[in-house]
C-alpha cells in the first residue's frame, strides 16, 4: 500500500456499547463536543454480554477494521454479572481470531461509565489510530459479503 492510499484510508469501526454506561459514556462525550472520529458506528445493545461473538465476526465479514466492545467497569454492570460473561468471551474469542485471520489488535474491551466521557473520546480516537497504522482488513476477504 503506497503512502497516498494510507493517508485516504479511513478505518471502519465498529463499538458496541452498553446501553447503561457507555452510552451514555458516548452521549457525554458528545454534549461535551469531545472530538472522537466519525467513522466510529455506535450500535447500542442492552449490555456487554448482550453481544454474541458471532456479532464480531459477521461485522468484520461485513468489512469493518476493527470492533471495540464498551460495557459498565466490572462490578457495576446494570444485570449484575453480564460484563463478566461479556469479559471472558471476548477474552477467548480474541485469542482466536488469529486463527481466522484477523489480527487481535482490531479488537479491544473497554470499561465506560456514563461519567467518562473523556475516556470515551480518548479510548476511540487512541483505538481509531491503532488500526489506522493496521491498515485495511483484507485478511477476512474472501469470506466477506458481496454487493
Ligand atoms: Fe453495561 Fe451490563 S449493563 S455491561
Amino acid at each position: 500500500m503506497s503512502i497516498n492510499q494510507n493517508e485516504e484510508f479511513r478505518p471502519k469501526i465498529v463499538a458496541f456499547c452498553c446501553n447503561w454506561c457507555s452510552y451514555a459514556g458516548a452521549d457525554l462525550a458528545g454534549s461535551s463536543r469531545l472530538a472522537y472520529p466519525a467513522d466510529v458506528k455506535i450500535i447500542r445493545v442492552p449490555c456487554s454480554c448482550r453481544v454474541n461473538p458471532m456479532f464480531i465476526l459477521r461485522a468484520f465479514e461485513k468489512g469493518a477494521d476493527g470492533v471495540i466492545l464498551c460495557g459498565c467497569h466490572p462490578g457495576d454492570c446494570h444485570y449484575s454479572t453480564g460484563n463478566y460473561y461479556a469479559r471472558r468471551r471476548m477474552t477467548l474469542l480474541f485469542s482466536m481470531l488469529d486463527f481466522i485471520g484477523v489480527e487481535n489488535g482490531r479488537t479491544r474491551v473497554e470499561w465506560v461509565s456514563a461519567a467518562e466521557g473523556v475516556k470515551f473520546s480518548t479510548t476511540m480516537n487512541d483505538f481509531v489510530a491503532k488500526i489506522h497504522k493496521l491498515g485495511k482488513n483484507v485478511r477476512l476477504g474472501d469470506l466477506r459479503c458481496k454487493n
